[in-house]
């Protein structure tokens, strides 16, 4: 059941220093980072633009970790090949931006990779009930997606709690991933209880007030012991 899970931590390399972009990725995996997570925005799906292919080639040379790749990207399907290129990686569409997601997801399972199915904050569970079956993470934005740094919207826990439950219910594996807002507190720990086993954390983990080492000390400190209630 999802409660047994490990919860795992996933820091975003959106907050990293780009400048130093395989010692922070080195560093987060010394710290004990389960995988990395890598946000791929296109400028249309979300206004900013961040990185693409060769910049998710370069991280992958760089660590034997997971990348948990977020592609915030309208109609991703021609660019899945391009991402997908391990099997241990976990790609992650958003059901906001492809027209036949069951389609979407079921290429980048042909591709070889963990499958993942993200939704915004306004976007109701019912649209991935279908598909959780066959899905390894659901990912609930805890904010709107496109900026590193924004506050967790505490309502989105409770579609946690209902994903979880149907995730429950369904008897399925799949794993419940939150990303945004995510701090050693208690957007953390609220987050573990309503059932999240895996937290997305950028500026909770790249920031200058402490080391990665420190901050992700903090981050798994503060939710050990923790379990979904
Ligand atoms: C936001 C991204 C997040 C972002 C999280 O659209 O999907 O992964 O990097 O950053 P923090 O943890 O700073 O909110
Ligand atoms: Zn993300």
């Amino acid at each position: 059941m999802a409660s047994d899970l490990h919860v795992q931590i996933s820091p975003s390399l959106l907050a990293a220093d780009f400048a130093n972009l395989g010692r922070q990725v080195q560093e987060a995996a010394e710290a004990g980072a389960d995988s990395i997570h890598v946000d791929v925005m296109d400028g249309h799906f979300v206004p900013s633009i961040s990185f693409g292919e060769i910049l998710v080639d370069a991280v992958r040379r760089s660590t034997d970790l997971p990348l948990n790749i977020h592609l915030m990207v309208q109609e991703p399907d021609d660019l899945l090949a391009g991402f997908a290129k391990s099997g241990t990686d976990q790609v992650i569409v958003h059901a906001e931006a492809s027209t036949h997601l069951h389609r979407t997801v079921y290429h980048v399972k042909e591709l070889g990779c963990q499958v993942g199915v993200a939704l915004n904050p306004a976007t109701p569970i019912s649209v991935v009930e279908e598909l959780l079956p066959f899905l390894d993470i659901a990912l609930v934005m805890t904010v709107n997606p496109g900026f590193g740094g924004q506050s967790f919207i505490p309502s989105t826990l409770g579609k946690v709690r209902r994903l979880r439950s149907l995730v429950q219910e369904l008897g399925c594996k799949t794993r419940i991933e939150v990303d945004g807002g995510v701090k050693a507190d208690a957007t953390a720990q609220d987050s573990v209880r309503a059932g999240a086993t895996i937290l997305v954390a950028g500026t909770a983990v790249y920031n200058r007030q402490q080391t990665v080492s420190q901050a992700m000390e903090r981050l798994r400190s503060c939710i050990q012991g923790l379990k979904a209630d």
